[in-house]
């Protein structure tokens, strides 16, 4: 049967990857983000599309009216909104303090408040049983990134899908995490990657390889299917071994 699923981020990369593989099955996608643009020129077949800054409450509101109007019920909720920062406005000041507060303030937005509030919003919507929560997470969440905030802002989902998972499990709705490592193709790093940095990275795997998109978005499509109903609180690393080194 034809699912309804919410994919915030849906316009780019991992989200539009995940779209793709959905859409594929016959499922009937919303995609989120704040470009409407993009959104519109995601090219995924039958997609409805709603553009919403999510770390916002006020619009976070406005798409929880776009989907109780188009939708009614929400099968799979997938959060893939995000990001480090650096395509962000930078800080204004250039204290180094007024520096730090704007990149851990941004990551949260990015990334924790994004997450939270539209599942908080869409929660209550969520198909019983069967119901799929799913979010992103991030190497960095176990091992850092840099500055710490990113990982930090990543790390913060990992508990807050566990107590989601307690609450709704009596729903038989699941809740799970995906922590990709170095993913290619998809708006992340803008134009920031360069051939060494992208070398390191690929050296980290085990596999010898970068992620894809389609590599996550074939993790979030399992964990989203009736076989996974029992597979709930877990946060599933995906980074060809990255994260153990080797
Ligand atoms: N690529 C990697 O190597 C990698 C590794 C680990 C984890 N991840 C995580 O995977 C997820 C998907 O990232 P990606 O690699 O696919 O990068 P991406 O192409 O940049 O996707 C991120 C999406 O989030 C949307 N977004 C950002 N802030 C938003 C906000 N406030 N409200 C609504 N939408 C927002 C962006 O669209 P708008 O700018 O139009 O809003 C964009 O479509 C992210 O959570 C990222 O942190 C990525």
């Amino acid at each position: 049967m034809a699912r309804n699923v919410v994919i915030s981020g849906g316009g780019t990369g991992i989200g539009l990857a995940a779209a793709q593989l959905f859409a594929g099955d016959g499922d009937q996608v919303l995609l989120l983000g704040r470009r409407a643009e993009v959104l519109a020129d995601a090219g995924v077949p039958g997609a409805l599309t709603c553009a919403a800054d999510l770390s916002d409450p006020r619009e976070v509101r406005g798409v929880a009216d776009f989907v109780a109007r188009e939708f009614g019920t929400v099968d799979v909720l997938i959060h893939s909104a995000g990001g480090s920062g650096i395509l962000e406005t930078p800080a204004e000041s250039d204290d180094p303090l007024d520096a730090v507060a704007h990149n851990w303030t941004v990551n949260f937005r990015l990334n924790t408040l994004t997450a939270v509030l539209l599942t908080e919003a869409l929660k209550g919507r969520l198909a019983e049983p069967g119901g799929r929560v799913l979010f992103l997470s991030s190497i960095a969440a176990f091992r850092g990134s840099g500055s710490g905030a990113y990982g930090a802002a990543k790390a913060a989902l990992h508990p807050y899908a566990h107590e989601l998972a307690r609450q709704l499990g009596p729903r038989a709705i699941t809740v799970n995490v995906v922590a990709p490592g170095y993913v290619e193709d998809t708006g992340f790093f803008g134009d920031t990657m360069d051939a060494a940095r992208r070398e390191r990275l690929i050296g980290e795997t085990s596999t010898g390889r970068a992620g894809t998109p389609g590599d996550i978005a074939a993790t979030l499509h399992f964990l989203a299917s009736h076989a996974a109903g029992h597979i709930t609180s877990q946060v599933i690393q995906v980074n060809g071994g990255a994260e153990r080194g080797h």
